[in-house]
């Protein structure tokens, strides 16, 4: 037997931009269906992201949620950009008059999902099968999947978010989407260890043999990545191993990276992805499921939570006043950011990491490039205003 039933927004994914969606839809007056394929455990306990930009802070402390991130948060004022030797730092209050704060996606998804709970959302996790129809027809979109216990749901709605990352099916009904992709000869290695962090902010260090970022996730947890190369297997990384090349990378005199048990280990590749139009008919695209960069200049989950404002700016107007014009220009207005980050992303990345196929020209060039940062108060300034989010 299936069950139908009826909402404003279908929104495929509990990812943070899913969640955040159905969260900010809620507050003014727009019902909507969540549908997730993993479990509530297995999305609070996924380690992903951690710095937010301060545009992304005010945004959650606005709709409600900054209670335990403004508690547990931790503001950092600026980097640290290690090459050569030298540990230089960038004062981003004082070069773009904002800061950055460390708060994990874990945390995020969590409040998010008690608060989407305590209001007694539709928000169904383990569920399979999920199929969506034509989003381009004329009459209203439906959303099917399978429930936990294996009863088959039809939701009929009037539009659809697809939220549901780079794996997911809501990308693949655009028709003629167009995708811009480049992948980086490396990945990083990331360890969550307990012990405090041994730095108070983060340290992005080009080393010869590879870059290495120091961040954490509170005062007691640190956070580490090390770039690989692509086809590592983190069982070939013994936490020996790890620290002893993260010491290495990290290296200053006079300075200790303090060691401690590793609680989490992986390796994420690195890639550019972005695909257009995000809208299709009833559909939209946000988050991971339209873009993704490679993590260096932090902004993956920046963008997910900014395509969310935008995108509920876009639904309240076309269902509450059937005002057409922003859904009419969300995909341009979104993709205008992702470019920005994609090129900032792409721009920190090609400037820290050794590629192995480049000869001494190109790590010239990286480093040249390194020193005018920390040398010219413009190029620090185009540094310190994009990675704490620029605003068009
Ligand atoms: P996601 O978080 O991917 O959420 C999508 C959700 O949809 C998932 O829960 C998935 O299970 C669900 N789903 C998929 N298919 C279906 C389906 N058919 N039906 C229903 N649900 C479905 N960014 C940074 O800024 N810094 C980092 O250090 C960083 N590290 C990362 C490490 C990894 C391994 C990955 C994959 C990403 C990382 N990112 C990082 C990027 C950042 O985590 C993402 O940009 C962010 O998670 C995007 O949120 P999202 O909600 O759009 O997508
Ligand atoms: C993190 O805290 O996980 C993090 C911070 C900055 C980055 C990437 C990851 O550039």
């Amino acid at each position: 037997m299936t069950i139908r039933q009826r909402t404003q927004v279908g929104i495929v994914g509990a990812g943070p931009a899913g969640l955040l969606l159905s969260h900010l839809l809620a507050r003014r007056g727009i019902d909507s269906v969540v549908v997730e394929t993993r479990s509530r455990a297995y999305c609070e306990a996924r380690q992903r992201a951690g710095l937010l930009e301060a545009g992304t802070v005010q945004m959650l402390r606005d709709s409600g949620l900054g209670k335990r991130l403004d508690a547990e948060g931790l503001e950092h004022g600026g980097i640290y950009l290690q090459f050569a030797g030298d540990r230089h730092h960038l004062d981003f209050r004082d070069l773009a008059g904002r800061t950055v704060t460390i708060y994990a996606q874990t945390e995020i998804v969590k409040d998010l999902i008690t608060a989407r709970t305590a209001a007694d959302a539709k928000l169904e996790f383990e569920v399979t099968d999920v199929r969506v129809s034509d989003p381009g027809a004329q009459e209203p979109v439906v959303m099917s999947y399978r429930t936990k216990d294996g009863e088959r749901r039809e939701v009929t709605c009037d539009v659809i978010a697809g939220c549901d990352g780079f794996h997911g099916i809501t990308r693949g009904l655009v028709p003629g989407l167009a995708t811009y992709e480049r992948a980086y000869p490396y990945a990083w290695l990331a360890i969550t260890a307990d012990v405090p962090p041994s730095t108070d902010e983060l340290i992005y260090s080009r080393h010869p043999d590879g870059f290495a970022l120091h961040t954490m996730r509170s005062l007691r947890t640190s956070r580490l990545y090390l770039q690989v190369p692509v086809e590592t297997d983190s069982k070939d990384w013994p936490d020996d191993r790890i620290w002893t090349e993260l010491s290495k990378r990290l290296a200053l005199p006079g300075w200790t990276l303090e060691t401690g048990p590793v609680v989490d280990k992986s390796v994420t590749p690195m890639r550019s992805f972005v695909a257009a139009p995000m809208r299709h008919g009833r559909l939209f695209l946000a988050g991971d499921a339209a873009h993704i960069v490679p993590p260096t200049g932090a902004k993956g989950l920046n963008l997910a939570l900014a395509d969310v404002r935008l995108l509920t700016e876009a639904l309240d107007a076309l269902l509450t006043d059937r005002d057409s014009r922003l859904a009419d220009e969300y995909s341009d207005t979104a993709l205008r950011r992702v470019w920005r980050a994609t090129h900032f992303s792409w721009w920190m990345t090609s400037m820290l990491h050794v590629d192995s196929g480049a000869g001494p020209f190109d790590e010239r060039l990286q480093l040249s490039q390194l020193d005018y940062v920390i040398s010219s108060r413009a190029a620090a300034t185009t540094l310190a205003e994009n990675y704490t989010g620029y605003r068009f």
